[in-house]
């Protein structure tokens, strides 16, 4: 992919290190202006002459962006996709990568966090505290669900759906794989329909739910705002240090083994490079 002086990349946003180094021994890296919209007719302005573009899932990479003349291989910063239209990068002969495996853990991690935050009430019980609301302790104060022993619904059990699974098994719990009493997110906020999500908690058909992730996010349901059986929390399943850092690293490894001609590992469309 050498194109004689230093093939440029656009980095969108910031990457967590090793991922800069990793970058700027294979490109010349172009930074996305600050307070620029992220909307797909800057983002080509900004991709004009680079072979790259780092991106993250806020980033909408479509026909826009895709067509910008040059353009071999975006790399996604998340193991996510869905901000970017990968038959149009197919039919564009441009390759996409995301950072698949690294983050499973933490995300499983967090989900299971969720469902404990969301059965033990904890988001209540801390404010309550907080407020001076605490007078001693009573024997129906705060009363839960348990969490041990209980039964965990699963939908799509991919890696992190195992790992909530392996989780659960410690909890001594029965593992089915489909619906459950307490709702938690931390795929993608369309899988939830938040209409349909807050007319079931307001009919008690679901006990409570744990989210990270909204069907028009960042905007939250205002249905679930008060709600003070759900526990919300701005997308951060993947946020630990180390694993925010290990997909900064592998998506700048990604890229830098696309500008330096090779195939990169986590390539999600292989029929552009063979
Ligand atoms: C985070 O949501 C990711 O897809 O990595």
């Amino acid at each position: 992919m050498s194109t004689g002086g230093r093939a440029r990349v656009l980095l969108m946003h910031p990457i967590l290190d090793p991922g800069p180094a990793i970058l700027a021994e294979a490109a010349e890296v172009i930074a996305y202006p600050a307070g620029q919209p992220l909307d797909e007719a800057s983002i080509r302005r900004a991709a004009e002459g680079c072979v790259g573009i780092v991106s993250q899932l806020m980033d909408p990479i479509r026909e826009t962006v895709l067509s910008t003349p040059g353009l071999k291989i975006v790399s996604n910063v998340a193991v996510g996709f869905d901000n970017i239209d990968v038959p149009t990068a197919t039919a564009h002969k441009v390759m996409v990568t995301n950072t698949p495996g690294v983050l499973d853990d933490a995300t499983a991690d967090f989900a299971f966090t969720l469902l404990m935050t969301a059965a033990r009430r904890i988001v209540e019980a801390d404010s309550f505290t907080r407020q001076g609301r605490f007078r001693g302790w009573a024997i129906d104060m705060m009363l839960g669900a348990d969490v041990h022993g209980a039964t965990l619904g699963l939908i799509g059990v991919g890696r992190i759906g195992r790992g909530v699974a392996h989780r659960a098994k410690g909890f001594n719990m029965r593992v089915l794989y489909y619906p459950s009493a307490i709702l938690i997110n931390t795929s993608r906020g369309p899988v939830v329909d938040e209409a349909a999500l807050v007319e079931a908690l307001n009919a008690r058909k679901i006990a409570g739910a744990g989210l990270d992730v909204y069907e028009r996010e960042p905007a939250v349901h205002p249905g679930l705002i008060p709600m003070p059986n759900v526990v919300l929390a701005p997308h951060i399943a993947s946020a630990t240090t180390r694993t925010r850092s290990e997909m900064s690293a592998m998506a700048a490894r990604n890229m830098a083994t696309a500008v330096r001609g090779g195939r990169p590992p986590n390539l999600l469309n292989p029929e552009v490079k063979r």
